[in-house]
């Protein structure tokens, strides 16, 4: 792309971000908002500086994953709080990959927190606040016609992928990558990473003290949920603007 589409109207607001037509019926533009929610929507706050700071931290995720041959649909950072990308079909399914078991995995299955789990699991969920995010199969997906089982295949392959780049990644600057969720959309025919990677949307503890530093401090009321998401940031080597 030679020179940057113009912005136009708000196409959608989401939760956290908000996503805006450009000129360019090929790209977007996501801004990064202040909202922080959890438990679908039921607790909503505005965390200081949670933009920028996802912003940023999304751009320097895509990057590397892109240097890693995984396409994403990030095109670059535009401001503090805004950033270019591919405009894609999305798929309404999360994948969820398991390196240790935490959150709703322990309330199901009663597995202990912590608790390595060897292969990683891999687990799709509906996006649908109203139904809660259900968790949901392939059969399923067939049947309501979310994703093909080629495409739900990809999207397997590719989550697997991002794990053993971030893992290492988490893992250099002393943290585990215990969960994340990633969304994918379909751009000119191929299953492309879109949405964000960010504390918002992963759990990440410090490998020695297992302090949590992700959006499980706002779920839990731990506080200082956007400081810990510059703690992470700066490990990374990232300097927010
Ligand atoms: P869970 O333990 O609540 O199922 O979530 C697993 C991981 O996926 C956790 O890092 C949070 C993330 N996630 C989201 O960010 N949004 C969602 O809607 C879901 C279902 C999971
Ligand atoms: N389901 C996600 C969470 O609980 C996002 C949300 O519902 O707001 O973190």
């Amino acid at each position: 792309m030679k020179d940057t589409p113009k912005k136009l109207d708000e196409l959608y607001a989401g939760k956290a971000k908000s996503v805006f037509k450009t000129e360019d019926a090929d790209y977007l533009i996501l801004e990064f908002r202040d909202d922080t929610s959890a438990f679908d929507g039921k607790q909503v706050e505005q965390l200081d500086r949670k933009g920028r700071v996802n912003n940023q931290f999304n751009a320097f995720i895509m990057t590397r994953l892109a240097e890693a041959g995984i396409e994403t649909h990030f095109e670059k950072t535009l401001s503090a709080t805004e950033s270019l990308v591919k405009h894609m079909q999305m798929i309404p399914l999360e994948c969820v990959v398991r390196n240790q078991a935490a959150g709703s995995l322990c309330r199901r299955l009663g597995v202990e927190e912590g608790a390595d789990l060897v292969p990683p699991t891999f687990e799709l969920f509906l996006k649908d606040d109203a139904l809660g995010d259900p968790m949901v199969n392939e059969s399923h997906a067939q049947t309501f016609g979310w994703a093909s089982q080629e495409q739900i295949s990809r999207m397997r392959e590719l989550t697997f992928q991002v794990n053993e780049v971030l893992k290492q990644i988490f893992d250099a600057a002393g943290m585990m990558l215990v969960d994340y969720k990633l969304e994918f959309g379909v751009f000119k025919d191929r299953i492309v990473l879109g949405d964000e990677f960010s504390p918002d949307g992963c759990r990440l503890w410090d490998k020695e003290t297992k302090e949590k530093l992700d959006k499980d401090r706002f779920r839990q009321g731990l506080g200082s949920v956007v400081e810990s998401y510059e703690v992470v940031g700066h490990r990374l080597g990232i300097e927010f603007v």
